[in-house]
This record gives structure tokens, sequence and C-alpha cells, in this order.
């Protein structure tokens, strides 16, 4: 367009003035300035307005103003001329400065300086140049507060009734309010929620804005959670604050009732604290009525004092048991609603053991216990022998017969009802067995020494308890335990005591018994050399070496016995002359010569069955007894 200016003819001058001129004021100079369109500072703080501008290379600026603009008149505040600067005396006067790269500061800015600031720049021929930039001053609204209405709100309510308020105080410019119910937003509709917002322009010129939230409540939002949030702009971005989130009350009347029993275990026992409890699901809860049904002729109703429907039987009887009744008004509706429940209190009562206890009794008698209790449900039974004892019957009675020393003692009779858990009691009865002494003949031999003390047992039962008497004098040492008695003697080994032995005797008033203690000397060389160690009881080895000694010789006369007996038949046949020598039966049967040995067997198998079966485990082949002993009969045919 510069270039334009070198045309020569007289009839384009104006045409090229007019261009020239609409060059430079056109913003065509040379002169480039460039500012931010807008510059956001919270307020109170320093804004920075940077002026940016290009020239030509090798020139230089004359001067920089700075305006602002007020309803189209500009004032000019702040101005640079060939590097010295100058405040114009004007509002900003104190509060302006410039930085080395032309940035405009403006120190505690008010929201009056949120206006249009000029830099504009001149450099001589080469024209002036401007740009604005637009100054916006915000403020940060307070976090907002919300006030629930903590009356409580009837569902039933005719207006739309205020749910709460939410305030948010100093914002600029305003900011906006926006409400939630459970995390969704909620929007102003004609018939359930309606939204009241004022925004207040404080005297600083900052704004307050309030919200007033109305909505229809349900049932259901007894657990709804309001909140509130505002909303600002801030460098060109949104940004909100939430409120804390709050519930309302809600009232509702009660449209289901039930009536709770509540009790340790589902079988209720006679003794458990049990508690009956209405529970209805309005809001208000509602005045309850618990009342009991008086089964009869005519039901009628008990009143019973429960506070807030809740009734409390400490220590619950079978009395108790019956039908529940819990009642309740709603005045909204009109209405009464019913609950019942029915309470059965399980017991178990009146038990007896008959005859009753103690009971005497003769050895060999019998007796029969009969246990009775009465119980709401059938009931089980059990006898025992003292309480931990093992089982001894089932059901109400438990006969005893032909009792001895040992069935005395405590009969035990538990009783349970059948299906509930833990109600049980128990009843006892002793029974005592009159006996005459027995006297356990296990120490009847006592091996000793001669000269050394020796300690003779005598174990006696009995009762009534015996008491114990020896045949001759010695330390005597007692022991009682309920029918056992147990009396030491101890005393030296002599040569009479050896062959007089000694007599233990129990006596008690049913009679007497006694038992006769050998004293055996213990001798080495007579008895056998051991089988096995010598740590065996020596009693019962010298028995084990009789019995060995007693089987061989009944088995060496059996054997001579038979072999006696078939020589004498053999002999008998030959001289008869009936059996040649030669064929003793062989060609008749076709016996293998092992197999006589087992005829053998077989007559003593008679005799002695625990010996043939010894025999013949011996034996590799086993075979019943008959079928051997059959084949014998043949042979002899
Ligand atoms: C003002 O500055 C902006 C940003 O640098 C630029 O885009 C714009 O063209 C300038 N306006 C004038 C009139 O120079
Ligand atoms: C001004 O110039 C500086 C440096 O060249 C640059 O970083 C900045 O973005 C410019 N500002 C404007 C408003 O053009
Ligand atoms: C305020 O709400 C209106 C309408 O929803 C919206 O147009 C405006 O941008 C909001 N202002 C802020 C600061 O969020
Ligand atoms: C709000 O709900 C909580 C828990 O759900 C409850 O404890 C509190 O009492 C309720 N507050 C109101 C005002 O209903
Ligand atoms: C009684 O018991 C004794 C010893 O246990 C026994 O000898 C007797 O035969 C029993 N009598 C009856 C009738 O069972
Ligand atoms: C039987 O019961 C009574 C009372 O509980 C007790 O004193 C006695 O020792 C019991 N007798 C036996 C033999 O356990
Ligand atoms: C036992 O000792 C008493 C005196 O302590 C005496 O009178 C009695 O004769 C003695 N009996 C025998 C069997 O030795
Ligand atoms: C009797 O003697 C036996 C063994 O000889 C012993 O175990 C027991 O404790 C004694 N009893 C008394 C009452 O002295
Ligand atoms: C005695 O016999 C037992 C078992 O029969 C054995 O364990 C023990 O070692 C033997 N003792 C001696 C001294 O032989």
């Amino acid at each position: 367009m510069a270039r334009s200016g070198a045309a020569g003819r007289p009839g384009l001058l104006l045409a090229c003035g007019l261009l020239l001129w609409g060059a430079t004021a056109g913003g065509a100079s040379k002169v480039e300035v460039s500012l931010l369109e807008v510059v956001e500072v919270e307020l109170g703080q320093t804004a920075r307005i940077p002026c940016n501008f290009s020239l030509p290379e090798a020139s230089d600026y004359a001067y920089i103003n700075w305006f602002y603009i007020d309803k189209r008149s500009r004032t000019k505040i702040y101005y640079m001329v060939r590097g010295q600067v100058f405040e114009v005396d004007t509002e900003y006067k104190g509060r302006v400065a410039m930085e080395d790269d032309f940035t405009l500061t403006i120190s505690r800015v008010t929201l009056q300086d949120a206006r249009t600031f000029v830099c504009q720049v001149g450099a001589g021929s080469l024209g002036v140049g401007e740009n604005r930039t637009k100054l916006h001053i915000y403020k940060t609204p307070e976090p907002p507060e919300i006030q629930v209405n903590d009356a409580g709100i009837p569902v039933t309510s005719k207006e739309i009734p205020k749910i709460a308020v939410c305030i948010s105080k100093n914002g600029f410019p305003a900011p906006n309010i926006t409400w939630y119910k459970n995390g969704s937003p909620l929007w102003q509709d004609d018939t359930k929620i309606s939204i009241l917002s004022t925004l207040i322009k404080e005297s600083s010129g900052l704004y307050t804005v309030s919200s007033t939230l109305f909505a229809r409540v349900s049932r259901e939002d007894r657990q709804s959670r309001f909140h509130c949030a505002v909303s600002y702009c801030l460098l060109g971005a949104d940004q909100t604050a939430v409120s804390e989130k709050v519930n309302v009350t809600v009232f509702y009347s009660t449209e289901k009732l039930s009536l709770v029993i509540r009790s340790p275990q589902p079988q209720v026992r006679e003794g458990d604290e049990v508690t009956l409890h209405c529970e209805g699901d309005g809001n208000p809860p509602p005045e309850y009525n618990l009342l009991k049904v008086q089964e009869g002729a005519q039901a009628e109703e008990k009143d019973l004092t429960s506070s807030n429907g809740v009734l409390i039987l400490r220590k619950v009887k079978k009395e108790d048991s019956g039908r529940y009744l819990c009642r309740t008004f709603d005045l909204d509706s009109m209405a009464s609603l019913e609950a019942t429940a029915e309470l059965s209190v399980n017991y178990l009562e009146g038990l007896k053991i008959t005859p009753e206890g103690p009971i005497q009794l003769q050895q060999g008698e019998g007796l029969a216990l009969t246990c009775d209790a009465r119980g709401s449900k059938p009931l089980e039974l059990r006898w025992k022998k003292e309480k931990k004892g093992k089982l001894l019957g089932h059901g109400k009675q438990l006969k005893l017969s032909n009792v001895t020393l040992e069935s005395s003692g405590n009969y035990s009779c538990e009783v349970s009802v059948a299906g509930v858990p833990g109600l049980s009691r128990s009843k006892q009865v002793y029974v005592a067995v009159h006996a005459k002494p027995q006297i356990s003949p296990k120490d009847s031999l006592v091996p000793v020494k001669q000269n050394e003390l020796v300690t003779l047992m005598c174990r006696a039962t009995a009762l009534p308890e015996p008491t114990i008497t020896w045949s001759i004098n010695g330390t005597v040492q007692n022991h009682i335990d309920h029918h056992h008695v147990i009396s030491n003697l101890t005393v030296q080994v002599t040569p009479e005591l050896l062959q007089s032995g000694v007599t233990c005797m129990a006596t008690n008033k049913l009679g007497t018994s006694s038992l006769h203690i050998t004293l055996q000397l213990r001798t080495t060389t007579t008895s056998p050399p051991p089988i096995g160690n010598t740590t065996a009881e020596p009693i019962k080895k010298e028995q084990k070496t009789q019995e060995s000694k007693g089987v061989i010789i009944v088995a060496v006369i059996v054997c001579i016995l038979v072999i006696a007996v078939l020589g004498a038949v053999l002999y008998f046949l030959h001289k008869k002359g009936k059996i040649p020598c030669n064929r003793t039966g062989k060609q008749d049967i076709t016996r293998p010569d092992a197999r006589k040995d087992e005829i053998v067997v077989e007559v003593k198998s008679d005799k002695l069955p625990e010996e043939a079966g010894l025999l013949q485990g011996a034996n590799s082949e086993k075979r019943p007894a008959g079928d051997q002993a059959e084949k014998y009969i043949d042979l002899r045919n």
C-alpha cells in the first residue's frame, strides 16, 4: 500500500493521498502493539497487564501511554517519554507502576478496576500503535453453607415443603447455586420442586447468593441426602464448591405393624428373658398398646404396661404363655392396626423319683424305680448310675433285679424336654444293698522267704461296712472306702506261720466270711527252668508249669493207652488169622501213612477238644474232627 504513493499521475494524487492516510490511521502504522484480551486478578491482589510492541529494526519508541476507558472516554493514568515515567493524578495514583518490559501493574485492585486498559506506543514518523486489555476482577465465593429444615417434614404436607437453604457469601462475579438429591441435580418443576434464589449485592460490591429448595418428600426420602453446590467462573474455567450433605426428618404414618418376640433361643424356656417388641414402620413411631389376650369362655384383653411398645419379661413363667396383641392408632389415616404373636413357654416341673430314697435292699432283691415329671412337650427320661455314670436305660422305669453290693449307689434320673435344648432337670435316689462280706480270694497264696517281714492283704466288701480281724497278732493297717475294706497285716515269717497259715475274717451284721492265706516258701530249685524271663509273677509261673506238667502227663498216658489198645487189637486179629500180616488194610484203604498219626489224634480229640485243636494246628492239613472220626470207624469195619 505504501508503494502506491510513488505514482506520478496528478489525477490519482487524491486517491493516493486517501490511501496513505488510510494506511496510517487504519493501524497500518509500523508500530504493532499486542496485549492480552483479558487479564484476571483476584480482588486485593496486584494486576499485571503486559504490553508488547514491535518496531522496525533500528528504530525506537518515543512514548508509551496507559489509559483506562470508562464510558467511552479514556483517561491517561501513566506514561513514559524517552525513558522517563510519569504518573497522572487520577484514582490510580500510587497504585500503578510499569515494569522494565512495559507491563503495567496495578496493586490492591478493587471491583472498580474491572474495566479496559489501553497501551499506546508512539514512535515518531513510524506512527502510533495501541491495543487494549480487559481487566477482570474475581473473588472466590465462600464455601456454601446449608441449613436443613430440622422441624421434620410430613409426607402429607399440602404445600411444597421447605427442605433447606444454601448460602454462598462474597463472591464476584455472582455465582450460581445448584441443588442435588442423592448426587443428582434438581431442577425447578411446577409440582414437586421449587427453587427460590436471591442475589444480594453487598456494600463491598461482592455478591451473596442464597437459594431455598422446596420439594415434596416421600417415605423413601428419610434416607435421601441433599446438598448444594456453588459454581463460579475462574480464569475461564468452571469451578464448584459443594456443601456438606444433609438428610431430612420425614414424617409418615405407620403402614405395617409387627409384634416380635425375642428370646435367647427359638424355644422359650421357663426362666429365659423374653422381650416383646411392637414394631411399626411409621415416623415418628406411633403410640403402642400391648395387650395379652386372655383365652377362655370370653376372650378378654389385659393391658400391659410397656415402654414404647417394648415389654421385657425377665424370668418368663409358663403362665406367661399365650397370645399377645399390639395395637396402634394412626391419626392421619384414622385407622387402627393390630399385630399378634404367640408366646409359648416350655417348662419342666414336678420331677420326682418313687420310691423316695434312701432305699435299703438285701442282696438278691429287686426294685423298680419310677421317675415322673410334667413338661410342655414329650419328655425324654434317662437313667444313670451316678450323675456322670453310664446310661442304664430310657423311660420312666428302671428295674433293678437280683441286686448285689455293687448295685449300691445313687441312681439318677435325667429328664429333658424333647426339642427344647437346655431344658433339663435331674434327681437321684440312693440305693444301699446290704450284703454279707465277700473276701477277694486273689491273695490266698503268698510267696515268702524265711524270716522276712511280709505284708498280707485282705480285701472285703460288704454293707454295712465289715470289720476285719486276723487270726494272729501283727501290725494291722486298715483302709476303708465306702463298702470296701482293705486290711494289711505285717508279720514276720516263722516256721509256725508257714505251717499254720493266716486267716482273715470279715464280719458285719449279715454274716462272716473268712480267707485262709497260705504262705509258701519261695524256692528256685524245684521249679523247672523258666521258658521266658524271670520277671514274671512267681505265682503265675508256678501255675503255668503245673498246668504244662499236667498236660504232658495226660498226653503220655493217652498215648500209652492207645498203643496198648492197638497192639491188643492187632494181636487178637493176628491170632484169629483174619488179617494176614502182610495186608493190614493197605489194599482196601489207600491212605497215606502220615494220616495214621491223625487217627491217633482223633481218639484224643473226643476227650480233650482243646488239645486236639492244638495238635491239629500243628499239622499242615486242617480238617473237621467229625470227618476224620468217621474214617477211623471205616477202617475198623
Ligand atoms: C491486539 O493484540 C492481540 C494479541 O496480541 C492481537 O491479536 C490483535 O491483533 C491486536 N489488535 C490490534 C488492533 O493491534
Ligand atoms: C509479549 O512478548 C513476550 C516475549 O516475546 C511473549 O512471551 C508474550 O507472550 C507476549 N505477550 C503478548 C500479549 O503478545
Ligand atoms: C449460572 O447458571 C446459568 C444457567 O444455568 C449459566 O448459564 C451460567 O453460566 C452459570 N454461571 C456460572 C458462573 O456458573
Ligand atoms: C441423617 O441420617 C443419619 C444416618 O442415616 C441419622 O443418624 C441422622 O439422625 C439423620 N438426621 C436427620 C436430621 O434425619
Ligand atoms: C443272682 O446273682 C447271683 C450272682 O450274680 C447269681 O448267682 C444268681 O443266679 C442270680 N439269681 C438270679 C435269679 O438271677
Ligand atoms: C450319692 O449322693 C449323695 C448326695 O449327692 C452323696 O453325698 C454321696 O456321696 C453319693 N454317693 C455315692 C456312692 O456317690
Ligand atoms: C495277741 O496278743 C494279745 C496281747 O496283746 C494276747 O493276749 C494274745 O494271746 C495274742 N494272740 C495270739 C494268737 O498270739
Ligand atoms: C496294703 O499293702 C498294699 C501292698 O502290699 C499297699 O499297696 C496298700 O497301700 C496297703 N494298704 C494299707 C491300708 O496299708
Ligand atoms: C522279659 O520279657 C519281656 C517281654 O516278654 C521283655 O520285653 C523283656 O526284655 C524281658 N526281660 C528280660 C530280663 O529278659
